[in-house]
């Protein structure tokens, strides 16, 4: 596996590996690998002839008063796990790389983030999707992998492939949990023992909203329903729980209507805020 910190020699393989025919696949991360990230790099490795991991904690989708600083770091760690996995080309660069010359553009969401954590994010996605581009014009991938787990993710950044005519293939990849439900994520670290026991209850909660939705029951019933078991069964502090259409995260009118529908809730514990859904 090779490393590289520059974007210039990063762009340089990836022009050679086009020149050469070769199909790359792409996985940004933000690092402290787990089974989530395996999942969408061993897609990577079986769909493309080489695979690029990124990883890279971007300062531009943390609020003022978010995680940046405590977000988990290990690169020795994640480089093992990297090799492992057979990764080719991990691109590792610092900030001041990243964010060398003062931006001059910012890009900016417009749709589907005024719902779920938009809302409650200011700047967050305008910062996912700014990065990603850059990455993607690094990189320069055949197909890119992204995790179900930020479904909202997923659905601004379709949004922007479209936009501006990328000839990028996204592949949604579905959200990997533990034994007992729980979505994987860099943020369960925060977890204290009697939180990380009860934290499942969210995904059990969105089961039974969807099990009741596909029996025909009234979207706003369901979500007041949902919401309700989860501040009555966990400790948790409920930040939202949202029915919505995907991947246009509208608010659902006709339920006749044969569409994609997205239940998620975002809820926070004393040290983690923790995020997931269902789509179907
Ligand atoms: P990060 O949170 O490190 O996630 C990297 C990728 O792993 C994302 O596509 C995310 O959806 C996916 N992922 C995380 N947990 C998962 C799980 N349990 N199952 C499946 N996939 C999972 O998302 C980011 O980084 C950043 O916003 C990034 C896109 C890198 C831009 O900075």
């Amino acid at each position: 596996m090779k490393i590289f910190h520059s974007i210039a020699e990063m762009q340089k393989v990836s022009q050679e590996l086009r020149q050469a025919h070769k199909t790359i696949g792409f996985v940004p991360t933000m690092g402290f690998l787990h089974e989530g990230h395996e999942t969408l790099i061993k897609e990577a490795k079986q769909q493309n002839d080489v695979v690029v991991l990124s990883i890279f904690v971007n300062p531009l989708q943390f609020g003022p008063n978010e995680d940046f600083d405590a977000y988990p770091r290990d690169i020795k760690r994640d480089e093992t796990i990297a090799r492992k996995l057979k990764v080719d080309y991990l691109f590792y660069p610092a900030t001041e790389e990243m964010y060398k010359s003062e931006r001059a553009t910012l890009i900016k969401v417009e749709k589907r983030v005024d719902v779920l954590c938009g809302k409650n994010r200011p700047g967050h996605f305008d910062g996912v999707a700014t990065v990603v581009m850059k990455l993607f014009q690094i990189v320069m991938p055949h197909n890119v992998y992204f995790g179900m787990k930020d479904a909202q993710q997923v659905a601004v950044l379709e949004g922007l492939i479209t936009d501006y005519h990328l000839l990028i293939n996204l592949v949604r990849v579905n959200t990997v949990r533990e034994h007992d439900g729980l979505a994987k994520s860099s943020r369960n670290v925060y977890l204290t023992e009697e939180e990380r026991t009860e934290a499942p209850s969210l995904y059990r909660a969105l089961l039974l909203g969807k099990d009741k939705i596909l029996k025909g029951e009234e979207i706003d019933n369901v979500t007041q329903f949902v919401a309700k078991w989860i501040n009555e069964n966990t400790q948790a502090q409920l930040e939202y729980l949202e029915i919505l259409s995907y991947p246009t995260l509208a608010k659902v009118t006709d339920t006749k209507k044969q569409e994609s529908l997205i239940i998620a809730v975002a809820a926070k514990y004393s040290k983690a805020r923790l995020i997931d859904n269902i789509v179907f």
